[in-house]
């Protein structure tokens, strides 16, 4: 079974054709329009999507060697994200089915990067526990058989990536964040700095990484650098970006394992963009060694917003004889369970 999954939530055009499971190919083009605002402006994606979706779609159909004719389905995310954005890939999506006369399945993105572990060779068994850390969302989810998961645990406030992103643009190192202040954090001290590691009440899987980040504020608006990071010795800027990454990275990984433990499972699976941090995979191996729990987690561009994940969720649908309607909405902030 041949299907084309699209994704164009944020800030990432993309699009993949999947042979039963199988990747045959998946293009991302990222726009680096943003990256002079420090952030995503959802006008500009959704026009930036409007400008690539074709060409996206079609390198990835022209790559996978499939012609749109030989198509069984086509998936697209419907949320969440930023409306603008994904009403382009929705609608890109339901016309060209309609055109096809082939089913349309509507994917939810979290949803998206729960399953892209199963994009690679070695995958998770259920049931699992999936964490999956993005630029949006943090969540801890018991992932008991497929479609059958149960929320355990997210943000309260910032999502781990968005601290990640919030903490580099204080030290203005650029957008997005996160594959910097990781880059840094290899030659600092992760004991520099002590920086809290926020747990919340006792027994809870949620998450808070509010205070790290400001932490992280006050620490520099005690020096006086934080109008002027750039006053930063080198060095202490890595170890700023390395105690900051421990921060995080300790409660992600500690909470994660407790979840393992309680219920029982014997296999992790990290997803989302922060899920390519290399502190959080090398914790995290630590952690689920010494436990004798299995880890997994995708390769960095199906950590990534990418349309090999939303393509997958769309075969695992469609086999289960799940169509969506063409009247169906984009929906900013869809539920996963
Ligand atoms: O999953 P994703 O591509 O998009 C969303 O659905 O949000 O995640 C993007 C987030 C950004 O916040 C980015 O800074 C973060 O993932 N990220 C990382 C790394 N690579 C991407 N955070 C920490 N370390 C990384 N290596
Ligand atoms: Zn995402």
């Amino acid at each position: 079974m041949f299907v084309l999954g699209i994704e164009t939530s944020c800030d990432e055009t993309s699009a993949a054709v999947l042979d039963d499971g199988r990747v045959k190919s998946n293009v991302i083009s990222s726009q680096l329009v943003h990256q002079k605002y420090g952030g995503v402006v959802p006008e500009l994606a959704s026009r930036a999507h409007q400008r690539m979706i074709i060409e996206v779609v079609d390198e990835a159909l022209r790559c996978s060697g499939i012609t749109k004719q030989q198509l069984h389905g086509i998936a697209a995310t419907q949320g969440p994200g930023l409306v603008g954005a994904l009403l382009v890939g929705l609608n890109f999506a339901k016309a060209m089915a309609y055109g096809l006369n082939i089913p349309f399945i509507a994917v939810n993105h979290m949803e998206g990067h729960l399953y892209s572990d199963f994009l690679m060779d070695d995958q998770p068994r259920f049931p699992f526990v999936s964490l999956i850390v993005s630029g949006g969302h943090t969540m801890l989810v018991h992932v008991r058989a497929p479609f059958d998961h149960q929320l355990l645990g997210q943000t309260r406030d910032d999502a781990a990536g968005e601290a990640f992103d919030k903490v580099a643009k204080m030290l203005k190192l650029g957008y997005p964040g996160g594959p910097i202040i990781d880059k840094n954090a290899a030659t600092g001290n992760p004991r520099a700095i002590r920086f809290p590691r926020t747990f919340l009440e006792e027994g809870t899987y949620d998450f808070s990484f509010s205070g790290v980040k400001t932490a992280v504020l006050y620490y520099l608006k005690k020096n006086g650098w934080l109008d002027d990071p750039e006053f930063i010795a080198p060095d202490h800027l890595n170890d700023i970006c390395a105690s900051f990454q421990e921060a995080v990275v300790e409660v992600l990984a500690r909470k994660t394992i407790e979840a393992a433990n309680e219920l029982r499972v014997k296999d992790v699976a990290l997803a989302g963009g922060v899920s390519a941090n290399s502190r959080l995979r090398s914790k995290m191996r630590e952690v689920c060694e010494k436990e004798g729990v299995r880890l997994f987690y995708p390769k960095p561009e199906y950590c990534m917003d990418n349309g090999a994940m939303i393509a997958y969720v769309g075969w695992l649908r469609l086999q289960r004889g799940f169509v969506s309607s063409n009247d169906l909405p984009a929906v900013a902030n869809l539920e996963l369970v």
